[in-house]
């Protein structure tokens, strides 16, 4: 099997980025992100506070996330039920940078991701790929833009879906959550010593998926 590890912080394009480029491939794509909102998302329904370790740790048991692939692409299920919507809200952001901080979800979500790429070729985004997930992936790419550049991108994306954003809120979520990503104990986001860094503050989307592909097709 290959696998392609995509890491890199919130909102630089890397999910849309990394879907077009494995479509390309023919490979699955694995949005992990989804996985951990899945988990956040459970939280916040059942009145758990996601900061709160001692009881995300306690609820786990009775969660179950997995994931179903479909024409439009992957789809999450949390206890079943298909959460793929649900997960995008901005509030859900937050709660599963902090509920990713906590080592027993990080350990409760890391057997379906290694399942995903014992089974598949997988390109697989998320913040530790590269460096705890698959380390000994084929190609190691750490896909960033400057925060601004990525706020720019989120508002947009939301509006799209015709979500209200404001633009200096976003910047400082986006800020707070790399703040809190990369200084976590447990798997902080960081590039992997072997990785290539691929900045698209500069380039739009198709010269993003143009640029990654090349790296990708130097090492296959
Ligand atoms: O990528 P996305 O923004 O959907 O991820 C949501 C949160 O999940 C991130 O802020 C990060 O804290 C966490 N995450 C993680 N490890 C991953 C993927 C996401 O800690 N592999």
């Amino acid at each position: 099997m290959f696998s392609i590890a995509i890491d890199g912080p919130a909102g630089a394009g890397k999910s849309s980025v990394a879907k077009e480029a494995a479509k390309a491939l023919g490979f699955v794509y694995v949005d992990t992100g989804a996985l951990y909102r899945a988990v956040a998302l459970y939280m916040l329904r059942h009145g758990i506070t996601p900061s709160d370790a001692e009881a995300v740790e306690a609820a786990l048991p009775a969660v179950t996330v997995d994931l179903r692939y479909e024409p439009d692409g992957q789809h999450v299920l949390l206890c079943g039920e298909d959460v793929s919507d649900a997960i995008r809200m901005p509030e859900v952001s937050t709660a599963a940078s902090d509920c990713s901080a906590v080592p027993a979800v990080r350990k409760f979500l890391f057997s379906l991701q290694t399942g995903m790429a014992e089974r598949y070729d997988v390109l697989m985004d998320g913040r530790d790929i590269g460096t705890v997930v698959l380390p000994n992936a084929q190609v190691k790419i750490f896909l960033t833009a400057s925060a601004e550049e990525r706020a720019r991108r989120r508002c947009r994306q939301l509006k799209e879906k015709g979500v209200e954003a404001d633009y200096e809120k976003t910047l400082r979520e986006i800020r707070e959550r790399d703040e809190q990503d990369m200084n976590r104990e447990t798997a902080p986001l960081k590039p992997a010593e072997d990785s290539v860094l691929l900045d698209t503050s500069e380039l739009d989307f198709r010269g993003s998926v143009e640029k990654l592909l090349e790296i990708v097709r130097e090492r296959m």
